[in-house]
């Protein structure tokens, strides 16, 4: 069965199995140069202490698969930042789309965002594929937004907003209440 588990240093030497890998990473801006395991500690230590933050490894039983998040999380607006990724192996066997599933019911349920988004390379048609199965829709191009491998690339932004039925019994959606 699929968890999520909160992000700790103990699962560093895990995260280590893919970050270097340039076929998982080259669709990150910032992961274009290789990652030591003490560079990967400071950088877990201090993600799993941040209050904007919530990071999770992903098993499937007490196998690996890889690493979400929702980043950058604005609470005045409610909304976060989604990453993904799941190493080499644990690709297309639709592991991802059960690690999103689930990381989208603790992002509308637990910590109560409004808005999930994204950015995507254009050219990842996989990546996209998952995003409008889950609910994501398409926001907008960002022209040469980042830079790896020396080659400018395209991103697409990609968002998703709480599904009505998500909410709780006593909440109203603003714009939508009679009045
Ligand atoms: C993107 C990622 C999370 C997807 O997870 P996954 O479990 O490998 O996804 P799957 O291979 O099961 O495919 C997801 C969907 O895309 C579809 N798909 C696969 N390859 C595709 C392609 N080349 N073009 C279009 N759709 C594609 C699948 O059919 C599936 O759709 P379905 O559920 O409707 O059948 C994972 O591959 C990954 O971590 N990749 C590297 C890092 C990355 O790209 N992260 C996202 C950055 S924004």
């Amino acid at each position: 069965m699929l968890r999520l588990v909160p992000l700790a240093l103990e699962h560093v030497p895990l995260i280590m199995s893919w970050v270097n890998d340039r076929e998982v990473t080259q669709y990150f801006a910032a992961l274009q140069a290789d990652v030591s395991e003490p560079e990967e500690r400071r950088f877990v230590e201090a993600l799993a202490a941040s209050a904007d933050d919530r990071a999770f490894s992903i098993f499937d039983g007490d196998e690996y698969l890889g690493q979400c998040s929702v980043n950058k999380i604005y609470w005045p607006a409610r909304n976060g930042r989604v990453f993904i990724a799941l190493r080499r192996a644990a690709q297309g066997r639709g592991h991802g789309r059960a690690a999103l599933a689930r990381l989208m019911e603790i992002a509308w349920g637990e910590l109560d965002l409004h808005k999930l988004w994204l950015i995507v390379r254009r050219d990842n048609h996989r990546a996209q594929a998952l995003y409008v199965r889950l609910g994501f829709e398409f926001e907008g191009v960002l022209r040469d937004e980042y830079s790896v491998g020396g080659r400018y690339l395209d991103m697409v932004r990609m968002a998703a907003l709480r599904p009505v039925s998500q909410l709780g019994p006593g909440a109203s959606v603003p714009g939508y209440a009679k009045n």
